[in-house]
Parts: C-alpha cells; sequence; structure tokens
C-alpha cells in the first residue's frame, strides 16, 4: 500500500540532536496544524533507557527551547505529547528488534521509519527490522545521511537497505530538498515561459550556486573532521541544488519523472580537473563582529580536511556546453547565505553605446536562505533628458517570497519532509542512482586532491575563503556575487 499513510511513525536515534531541533519540533508543527491522523502514534527509540513518560519530558524540553513563542499552544501540545512512547534499544543487537515489534504493536496499517542513527549501525538496524517482521509491504524507511562516506561504502548501505526494502519504500534525505525556496526553483523554470527559452548556453554565461555559513564545527568535530565540506555539503546539498538548476523539464511533477530529469545531469558531470578546485580551512578571524578562533582551535589539532570548496563544474550536455557551475561552500565565511545565481549572457550589440550607455549582462540571483527572493536584475534608463548622454543603470526587480507570501506559514524542512514520508511520497527524495552518481563525482575529485597533493589554503574566517577561491572566477573574467 505505498500511498496510504502510515498509523505509526518510528524515530530512531530519538534523542540526538536531530531529533530535539528539527524533528520533534517538525512533528509538534504537523499535529499543531492537524496534517497528521488524529491515530498516529509516535514511536521514538535510543539508547538510552526512559519510558514513555520520560521521552515526554524530554520532547516538552526540546519543544520549549526551540518552538518559537507564537506557536506554542498548551492544550495543542498536551495531545502531541500523548501520541509520543519511547522504547529502549541498542540497536547494534539484533535480539533488541523483537521487543521493539512488540511495543510498536500491530503495523499492518503502516509503519514509517526515520532512521537518523551513526552510520555503523544502520547494517544492524536494518537487519534488525527484517528479523522481527518490521520491513513488511507496509513500510517505509526514511534514511538521514551521511549514507557512507564514499561510494563504496554508500553503495554497501544501500545493497543492506534494497536487501530488506524495495526503492518505492526507501526514503533517502537530503533536507534542502525539503526548502520551500529549492521547490520554488522548479515552480520558476517550468511554472513561467519567460526564463525556460534563455535556460541554456545560448542565454547564460554560467551559474554560481554558493551556500555559505558563518558557524564553525558546532561540537561536530570527530564526524566533521573526518567528513570535510565536499562530503558534508556538495555530495548532497550542493549537487541537488546544481541538479535542479541543470535539469531538462519533466514530463510531471512526480518522483520518476524528477528524480530521472535530475540522474542524467549528475551522470553528465565532467571530471574536475586540479585546476578547478579550491579546497580552504579557516584560520582564526572575527565573524559577525567577534573574534573566532581558527579550525586547528577548535579541532584541537592540525588537520587537513577542508572546511570550504569551490569547485568549477561542467555539465557534458548540448543544453549546458561550455556553461560553468561555480559551486562554493564553507563554514566561518563573511555571511550565512545559499543562492543560485544565474548569469546571462550580454546583449548581442550595445545600440547606446555611442551616447554612452554602458550595459551590464542581466542576472537572476535566486536566495533560497536566510532571506527568501528572486531578483533579476535589469538595465533601466535613469530619469532625465540625456544632454550629458544616455545613463544606462542596473537595477532590480524583485520578488520577495517572504512579502508576497507574508500569511503563509514559514515551514522547515523536515516538516514537509515527515509529512511525505508518512504518506509516502518519494518526490523530494533521492533515489539510489542519484546518490551514487554523486558520489562517482566527488570520489573522482578526492583522488585528483591525493594524486596531485591539493593542500588546504588557509583563509580567515569571516572572509569569502581563500584568495584561490577569487582567482577560481576571476582568472574566467568572471566574479562572485559578493
Ligand atoms: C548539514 C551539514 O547537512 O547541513 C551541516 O551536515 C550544515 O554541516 C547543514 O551546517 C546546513 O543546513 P542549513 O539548512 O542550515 O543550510
Amino acid at each position: 500500500m505505498p500511498n496510504a499513510s502510515s498509523s505509526a511513525l518510528l524515530l530512531f536515534g530519538a534523542t540526538g540532536d536531530l531529533s530535539r531541533r528539527m524533528l520533534l519540533p517538525s512533528l509538534y508543527a504537523l499535529h499543531e496544524d492537524g496534517l497528521v491522523d488524529a491515530g498516529l502514534r509516535i514511536v521514538g527509540t535510543a539508547r538510552s533507557d526512559m519510558d514513555d513518560d520520560g521521552f515526554r519530558a524530554f520532547a516538552k524540553e526540546a519543544l520549549d527551547e526551540f518552538l518559537p513563542a507564537d506557536r506554542k499552544d498548551e492544550t495543542k501540545l498536551a495531545g502531541f505529547l500523548d501520541r509520543l512512547h519511547y522504547h529502549p534499544l541498542d540497536a547494534s543487537q539484533i535480539e533488541g528488534f523483537a521487543g521493539l515489534a512488540e511495543a510498536l504493536g500491530d503495523t499492518s496499517e503502516g509503519l514509517s521509519i526515520f532512521l537518523s542513527t551513526a552510520p555503523f549501525l544502520f547494517e544492524p538496524t536494518i537487519e534488525g527490522l527484517r528479523r522481527a517482521g518490521l520491513a513488511h509491504d507496509g513500510v517505509r524507511i526514511g534514511l538521514e545521511k551521511p549514507l557512507g562516506n564514499d561510494l563504496a561504502s554508500s553503495q554497501r548501505i544501500n545493497d543492506a537497505v534494497a536487501a530488506a526494502f524495495q526503492e518505492r519504500q526507501i526514503f533517502r534525505i537530503d533536507h534542502y530538498l525539503g526548502k520551500e525556496t529549492v521547490q520554488n526553483l522548479m515552480a520558476l523554470r517550468f511554472a513561467n515561459m519567460m526564463f525556460e527559452p534563455l535556460w541554456n548556453s545560448a542565454g547564460i554565461d554560467h551559474v554560481q550556486i554558493t551556500v555559505s555559513e558563518t558557524v564553525g564545527l558546532e561540537g561536530r568535530k570527530g564526524f566533521y573532521d573526518d567528513t570535510g565540506a565536499m562530503r558534508d555539503m556538495v555530495q548532497n546539498h550542493m549537487l541537488q541544488l546544481l541538479a535542479l538548476t541543470a535539469m531538462e523539464p519533466p514530463v510531471d511533477f512526480d518522483a520518476t519523472s524528477i528524480r530521472d530529469e535530475k540522474v542524467k545531469v549528475l551522470r553528465a558531470l565532467r571530471p574536475v580537473k586540479a585546476e578547478e578546485m579550491v579546497r580552504g580551512q579557516y584560520k582564526a578571524g572575527a565573524v559577525k563582529g567577534g573574534s573566532v578562533d581558527g579550525y586547528a582551535d577548535d579541532l584541537g589539532d592540525t588537520s587537513d580536511t577542508e572546511t570550504f570548496v569551490a569547485i568549477k563544474a561542467h555539465i557534458e550536455s548540448w543544453r549546458w556546453q561550455g556553461v560553468p557551475f561555480y559551486l562554493r561552500t564553507g563554514k566561518r565565511l563573511a555571511e550565512r547565505r545559499s543562492e543560485i545565481v544565474i548569469q546571462f549572457k550580454g546583449v548581442p550589440h550595445n545600440i547606446f553605446a555611442d551616447r554612452g550607455g554602458k550595459l551590464r549582462a542581466n542576472r537572476l540571483v535566486i536566495r533560497l536562505q536566510p532571506e527568501e527572493y528572486v531578483r533579476l536584475q535589469v538595465m533601466a534608463k535613469e530619469p532625465g533628458l540625456d544632454r550629458g548622454g544616455v545613463v544606462l543603470r542596473e537595477v532590480n526587480l524583485d520578488l520577495s517570497l517572504t512579502t508576497v507570501f507574508a500569511k503563509a506559514r514559514r515551514r522547515i524542512a523536515y516538516e514537509r519532509l515527515l509529512l511525505d514520508l508518512i504518506e509516502g511520497e518519494q518526490t523530494l527524495f533521492v533515489r539510489r542512482d542519484e546518490v551514487e552518481a554523486q558520489w562517482r563525482w566527488v570520489d573522482a575529485i578526492r583522488k585528483v586532491w591525493t594524486a596531485e597533493g591539493l593542500d588546504v589554503k588557509p583563509y580567515v574566517a569571516g572572509s569569502w575563503g581563500p584568495n584561490a577561491a577569487i582567482a577560481l572566477t576571476e582568472r574566467d573574467g568572471r566574479s562572485w556575487n559578493d
């Protein structure tokens, strides 16, 4: 029963950070808005030894901390806490799963599972679920990253999951796909006539995708140092943004059509040469007015893990021949910003040149966060009698999504993704072939790093990354949208 709502949701890693900050607040929001069935039971599991009441107190504390004050409704909160149950489990011990199945009771009406656990627990968890009869046809499983740290390990995990579940039951999470503005990218491209005819190498000079953060290690020392910016951000979020920006128009807005088009882009990514990438690591500096330590101090050790990466990527296709996609992401950068910039080509002939009119090519800025807007930079004439020549200026055609849709509730990505998981809607989840194409490209890049000894270049915390990243665009006569 692929598209029926589940009657229970099982959260692995229920006492973890993601659960506190995102999952519990998201589930509460869905409950508060009456978007999940009154009968939906939410069962948390983790190693900590507690009972239902203990978990409810834990959840209450998390909601107190992470729910905005205007969303707290005491009656609804009590109703939400009533839905919660808890069953302690050490997922590395297969025998324990029988007790979990018993605690869940009858799951024939559909069960959704959200797995966010340490990578080494994936395989035993899947096996435990299978043996306990919790992998039947009515079960869906959501998998949170990291799903492996290279192609081989991700294939191993995917194989383990595929041994117990069919692909239609597997929901690989990339929380960027749950963001409203990321979905809006599809609306912008495919619900409007004006962009698509220019959306190719004839109309576009290059594309930039920036996901910059001001935060540093955030207490995730071990994980981050083993992972680095390339695998933490580029392999998943940034490649998904690239795929949505570059894909051909899908035939339908459904999981198969959209994922078919995304995977074609991911497979068409050209291997990257050493001179097309920059790795960086932050040193001490100032972020948002306060001084911060460098990465080595944050980590308490020296390391050659990159906290910044910039790449000039190419897609080998008719549409994108010769159009670079510049990607950059990093920690401790100048500001928090996720955006896609489409730099159009200039007009073929400037009729204003003899009258002094200077032109700049149009630029479309799609800001995903923290602000949400679409801004088209167009040329306009400055008002006046033009005796001294025509003065042309770049002005913004501005669409602030926050203003236009001021009444719509802003939802966090996990609200959407959890609801889709519970209801069995796969469009915003990543298919196995996509993840593997992403890893193939990333693994090849990391191989080049090793073969060419590509060092991490230091950058001052609070800057836009190492100078070499600026040079990556400047040497092509282009500049980042800073
Ligand atoms: C996560 C990364 O996937 O995405 C984090 O592991 C990063 O390092 C986070 O901070 C960024 O997400 P968002 O939604 O804040 O842009």
